[in-house]
């Protein structure tokens, strides 16, 4: 049988990186940066598909610095909002299964229990509104289209909280980290490594199974727990809890924000591994992923 052509963008962002490398074995890959694929521009994402004709896209390009995007906001709506429904019509038209990515930020917030997938949503930065359009273009599409949200998306390679946590506690001897926000630190290779998994059930099962589903590590944790769990080591800096309200920053956060992920478990029988679990793997692993035989 031929081998399936998968399609990949945001292939140098930290979720990009690990999908164009573990999906190699899947198909034949073509992973694209902002140069080759710019999802700001539909018709660079309509000529891009046409000409590859894939069996699978993956959307892992996303417009992702949260503050900028307050006052950026055309172009977070463009690569957020607007590129997946045209990535959408586009795989419809050439039957391709479609994979795509949101996040935790669609909600507002003020639950203390897990968001579910059909929970009302309610953005309250611009970065989570582009996103949440992205998901309804997609959907209102209605191909065999699959949206996985995550949250607090780390690695070792990228911009990340885990990066500077690392960084700022080289140089400091006090951290002052929020703890009162809450919700679950995602490794991208586990987020990269479930999909592979789920891409490997075969696109005709996945085709059957388009829809919103919530993809997360289990737990739950505030940026000071994952901070201290970041370094965890003898050579610590004081790791200061603070308040939202002692850091501003130009977006507003929800104040909790962890996914229920049954429908996932329950869907494709198996679950990421708990937060904790997961960044220990990361911390222990070398920065390139093996591609899986
Ligand atoms: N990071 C998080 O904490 C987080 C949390 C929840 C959900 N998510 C979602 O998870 C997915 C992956 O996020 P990530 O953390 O891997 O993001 P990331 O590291 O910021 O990577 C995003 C990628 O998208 C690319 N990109 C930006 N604008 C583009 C454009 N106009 N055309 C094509 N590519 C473009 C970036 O390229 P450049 O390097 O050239 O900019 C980068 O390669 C996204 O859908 C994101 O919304 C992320």
């Amino acid at each position: 049988m031929a081998r399936p052509t998968i399609l990949v963008t945001g292939a140098t962002g930290q979720l990009g990186r690990e999908l164009a490398l573990l999906l190699l074995p899947r198909g034949d890959v073509i992973a694209t940066d902002r140069g080759q694929l710019d999802l700001a521009d539909p018709d660079a994402i309509v000529a891009a598909v046409r000409g590859a004709k894939p069996a699978l896209i993956v959307n892992a390009g996303a417009y992702t610095a949260v503050d900028q995007a307050e006052t950026d906001a055309a172009l977070a709506h463009a690569i957020n909002g607007r590129a997946p429904g045209v990535l959408a019509e586009e795989a419809k038209r050439v039957g391709a299964v479609l994979i795509h990515y949101s996040t935790d930020y669609v909600f507002d917030g003020t639950r203390t229990t897990p968001y579910p997938e059909d929970a009302p949503t309610g953005p309250l930065n611009v970065y989570g509104a582009s996103k949440l359009a992205g998901e309804q273009a997609m959907i209102a599409v209605g191909g065999h289209a699959l949206v996985f949200r995550t949250s607090w998306v780390y690695g070792l390679r990228g911009r990340n909280f885990l990066l500077t946590i690392r960084r700022l506690a080289a140089e400091r001897d006090e951290l002052r980290i929020v703890a009162d926000q809450i919700g679950v630190p995602n490794w991208c290779r586990a987020l990269a490594e479930a999909t592979v998994r789920v891409v490997a059930m075969g696109l005709p099962a996945l085709a059957d199974r388009a829809g919103l589903y919530h993809l997360s590590s289990k737990g739950r944790a505030s940026w000071w727990d994952f901070a201290r769990a970041i370094v965890d080591d003898a050579e610590k800096p004081r790791i200061v809890p603070i308040s939202t309200a002692e850091y501003p920053l130009p977006a507003q956060r929800p104040a909790y924000g962890v996914l229920a992920t049954e429908r996932f478990t329950t869907t494709f029988g198996f679950a990421l591994p708990d937060w904790r679990d997961a960044l220990a793997r990361c911390l222990a692993s070398p920065p390139e992923p093996m591609p899986p035989r």
